[in-house]
Order: structure tokens, then sequence, then C-alpha cells
């Protein structure tokens, strides 16, 4: 009996074949590899994938696009999907780099989480990127007021706060975001591709935070 995958499955199963490859050939030449990771519900069946590959993971540094300034015991928190759905079986013996700190708030934990960032072997082998149906990607959001900062700053990592998010957020800045030998943005939905279409014809990063990254060689898995 054939098992049908869907079309969402099969996406994530070619991305994480795509990244172990590149990851694979980083470590060729060099002693260790970065991945950086986005949060949210997409990339869920890709971190399980990925996590099962056959890969040198103690040679593997990954961190996060972003994070929400919550707890990592939180439902919320980018840490904790990460923890629980991509360092688990081979991948358990990758090193995580959090994007959190004891401090109370994000503007308070930035300047130690740069610095743990600043230490980790850049350029990133690939930055995975998703994308909220406004445009954001990481938490560069269109309606928070730290945007222009993040899009400019050579900072490692910017707080921000936004109107369309509940929590405070912690962001790797464009400048660290475009530190990667491949970019990627995985996303899912007829809506996403619409909007994508939308900054690929115009708008500025202002607009639509994803621009900042379409100068990027980009490799856009998408699926309906
Ligand atoms: C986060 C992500 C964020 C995410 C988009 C898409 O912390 O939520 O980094 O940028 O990639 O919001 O989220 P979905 O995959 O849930 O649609």
């Amino acid at each position: 009996m054939t098992t049908e995958i869907s079309p969402r499955e099969r996406l994530a199963a070619q991305l994480a074949e795509a990244v172990a490859g590149a990851l694979s050939a980083d470590l060729e030449q060099q002693p260790r590899a970065l991945l950086v990771v986005s949060g949210g519900s997409t990339p869920v069946t890709f971190f399980a994938r990925l996590a099962a590959m056959a890969l040198p993971w103690e040679r593997i540094d990954v961190t996060l696009a972003d994070e929400r300034w919550v707890g990592e015991d939180n439902a919320d928190s980018n840490a904790r999907l990460v923890r629980e759905q991509l360092l688990v079986g081979p991948a358990a013996a990758a090193k995580f780099h959090p994007l959190t700190s004891d401090e109370g708030t994000p503007e308070q934990g930035a300047a130690a989480v740069a610095e743990r960032i600043a230490t980790l072997p850049w350029p990133a082998s690939a930055v995975i990127l998703g994308m909220g149906g406004d445009g954001h990607t990481a938490s560069l959001f269109p309606d928070s007021g730290e945007l222009g900062l993040a899009l400019t700053t050579d900072e490692a990592v910017v707080a921000v706060r936004a109107l369309s998010v509940p929590q405070p957020r912690i962001t790797l800045s464009a400048a660290y975001l475009h530190r990667a030998r491949r970019h990627i943005l995985h996303i899912v939905g007829d809506n996403k591709r619409s909007v994508l279409a939308r900054a690929l014809a115009g708008d500025d990063a202002r607009e639509l935070p994803i621009r900042a990254f379409l100068a990027c060689p980009l490799a856009v898995y998408w699926a309906p």
C-alpha cells in the first residue's frame, strides 16, 4: 500500500536533504558549521526530518533567527520548539545557542545575547527564514518601531516590540541574517506565495521586511 505524503511533507523532506547537504559540504572545508533556523509552525516537519539525518552534529552550532521573550518552558518559546523538535535523535549532539538571557527585558538582555551570537562560526551555512502574512521575517515586523534599526544596525541582535505580536521579541539583525552562504525561505500556503509575489514586485523592506533578503540568492521552498 503506498502512503501518500502531502506536498508540505514532501517539501520538508526536500528542504532537510538540501540543508544536510549544505552542512556536510561546509564541514568538509571548516571545523564547525552554523545553522540558523526560524520558529513558528511551518518548520516542525522539516525539523523532524533534519534531526534524523546522519550528520556530524557535534560539529554543528544551531541558533535562532528570533525569539519570543518568554521563558523556555513557555509554549511560545522558539528555544523550546528547537529543543523539542530539532535537537532530538542524532541532532541532539548539536550545540544550541538560544537567544535568551536571565535579564528581565529583551532590551536588557540584548547585549549579552549579541556577545554570545557574535562568537558563532559566521557566515552561517544556511539561514532558514519563515514569513508572516504581513511580510515579516524573523522578528522584523512592519509595525515595529525598531524595524529601521534592525534593518540597518551592525549589532547582532535587536530587541523588538510590535503591535502585531503579544510578546516582546529579540531578533537577529538583517546584517547578521545576511551573513550566510545560503538563504532559504520556507513558506506554505497560497496567501504567503501572494505576499512574496508582492514583495518581489516592489514595496520596500519597511512595508514588507522579507524584501531585505530578496537580493540574496534565495531558495524559496513553498507548498500549497
Ligand atoms: C517566529 C518566526 C517568524 C515565523 C513567521 C511564520 O518566531 O514566529 O521566526 O518569523 O517564521 O511568523 O510563522 P509560521 O511558520 O507559523 O507561519
